[in-house]
Order: structure tokens, then C-alpha cells, then sequence
């Protein structure tokens, strides 16, 4: 069994229910965040939350208990029995009478929280497949939406053609990954795109640079343009359900020596470290 909580109650996931008129369903009027909790414990919780926050208050919305839903997500961990555990938590603008694109002030917004099983284990990759695809999501990827059609078109692209990610660009310059921000190196040093309208500041990606930090790694945000990141020596896409995977073929081509390389290997493994303490 699982629980989730929707609009205040915790229940078997198999009897949650909300209305056809809730903006998330009608206009995809809403947003989310992805949190892991490994051994029961969540990762960057507070980042998460600090994320969340900006976008409800970028869009709008009118979520009075805030503060409350740390607890509910330490309460809704602990009520799942899996150890390792995915938490989605989705919040929308709340529930019209009439669909209407204008939203009405005073909605109060629909909170739905769902705990699965997590998969992963953080130990070492050997190596991913990806694709590259022109970007075509609208121009403020940075917020965190479930209207992620366009999304879904690329992973059932990369899932179709047996490849683990596509890595968009646009005008020439590569932005992020559908599910993933991306890293790549050249000559021992670390390169990732800075954070523009149209990159989701992940939170995966915020660990990796305090880790280049603590390990010394030089790194650099910048446009990085799709010459530079196709003759790079290593790629790596990173986020919180998967941690961080070497990408070793891009479109057919293979990446530095066409294993895993070393900066990963030793960013990997300071990430599973701080996963796991
Ligand atoms: N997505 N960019 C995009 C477009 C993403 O969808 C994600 C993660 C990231 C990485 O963000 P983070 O490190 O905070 O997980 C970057 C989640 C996992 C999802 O949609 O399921």
C-alpha cells in the first residue's frame, strides 16, 4: 500500500481523488518538486522546499500552510515502508467553477504528496547513451510546471530509440537535459551551463558544485556551445531520482575514451557519500 496526502488528509493512494475543474488538470496550472529520502532520510530537503517556494510565489499562488508541509513530508516518509523512497509533491492553483485561463484570486491551492519506491543506488555508472534535440519547451523552463509535454515527447523519444537522455540546445548552445541538468570537461575542468530562464536550477546540480568545490575541481558556468560540449572529454547529466550518469555516446559518437571518466568517478562517489551521511 501507499500513502500519499491530498488537500489535507493522508490515504491509500488508491482512493485519492480531485476534481476535472482543478487547474493542474485544466490548464497544467501547476507545479512540483522531486525529492528523494534515502534509508528514510530526505536529501536537500530544505533546498527543495527553497525552490518551491519561489515558484508559488512567482506564480501567484495562495498557499497559506507553507511551513507545514516539511512536516507533512517527514510524516508521509515515515507512514511508507520503503527505505529508499521517491517523493513527488505537486501543488496547484486550486480548483475552478468555470475553466476559464484567468485565474480567480482567491483559489485555494490542491497539495498532493506521493511517496514510491526509489531505485537507484548512486554506485558508480558504466556509462549512458543520449541524444541531442533542438529545444523546443517554452522560454521559462526554469519553473518548475507539470505542463511537461514537451518533455514527455523527448524521454518517449530517448526511451523509443534505447538511449538513456536527450540533451536539448538551442541557437546553437546546449541548455539542459529533458529530466537532467547537465556537466561536461574539458582538460580537467568542469563545465556547465549558467542558470538562464530556460534552465531548471536543479538542486543535483547545486551539490555537484559544492562538491567540485570541496574536491578541488575548477568549474565554470557559461553558454556552452554544441561544439565545445560534443568534443568534450566527459559528460555527465545529473538529477535527484538518478544522482549523477557518465553519458558516453552522444547521437552515435563516443565521449573521451568511451568510458566513464575520472572527474566522474570521483564525483560520484563524494555524491554517495553525501547521500548516505
Ligand atoms: N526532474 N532539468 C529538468 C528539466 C528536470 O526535469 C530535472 C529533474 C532537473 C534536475 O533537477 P533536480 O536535480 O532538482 O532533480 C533538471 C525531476 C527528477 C522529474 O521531473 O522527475
Amino acid at each position: 500500500m501507499s500513502i500519499c496526502f491530498l488537500n489535507n488528509e493522508f490515504q491509500d493512494i488508491k482512493d485519492a481523488k480531485i476534481s476535472p475543474m482543478d487547474r493542474g488538470f485544466l490548464f497544467g496550472d501547476s507545479i512540483y518538486e522531486v525529492i528523494i529520502a534515502f534509508e528514510k532520510k530526505p536529501f536537500q530537503l530544505e533546498a527543495h522546499l527553497e525552490r518551491l517556494e519561489k515558484n508559488l510565489s512567482t506564480l501567484g499562488y495562495n498557499l497559506k500552510n507553507f511551513l507545514e508541509l516539511k512536516e507533512i513530508i517527514l510524516d508521509l516518509i515515515s507512514r511508507n515502508s520503503f527505505l529508499n523512497q521517491v517523493i513527488y509533491v505537486q501543488i496547484s492553483r486550486g480548483t475552478d467553477e468555470i475553466r476559464d485561463h484567468i485565474p480567480k484570486p482567491n483559489l485555494v491551492p490542491t497539495v498532493f504528496i506521493s511517496s514510491h519506491e526509489l531505485h537507484t543506488d548512486f554506485s558508480l555508472n558504466s556509462g549512458e547513451k543520449a541524444i541531442l534535440k533542438k529545444d523546443f519547451r517554452w522560454r521559462r523552463s526554469q519553473i518548475k510546471a507539470t505542463s511537461l509535454l514537451a518533455n514527455v515527447m523527448f524521454r518517449d523519444e530517448s526511451n523509443q530509440k534505447g538511449v538513456f537522455e536527450t540533451i536539448l540546445y538551442e541557437n546553437g548552445y546546449v541548455t539542459e537535459g529533458a529530466v537532467s541538468n547537465i556537466f561536461c570537461c574539458k582538460n580537467d575542468k568542469v563545465f556547465t551551463p549558467s542558470l538562464e530562464e530556460n534552465i531548471l536550477p536543479g538542486v543535483t546540480r547545486k551539490v555537484i558544485l559544492e562538491l567540485l568545490e570541496e574536491n578541488s575541481i575548477s568549474y565554470e558556468e557559461d553558454k556552452i556551445s554544441l561544439d565545445f560540449f560534443s568534443s568534450s572529454d566527459e559528460i555527465w547529466v545529473t538529477n535527484s531520482t538518478k544522482g549523477i550518469i557518465p553519458i558516453v555516446d552522444l547521437d552515435g559518437k563516443e565521449i573521451g575514451s568511451g568510458l566513464p571518466g575520472k572527474i566522474y568517478s570521483k564525483i560520484a562517489k563524494s555524491f554517495k557519500n553525501r547521500i548516505s551521511n
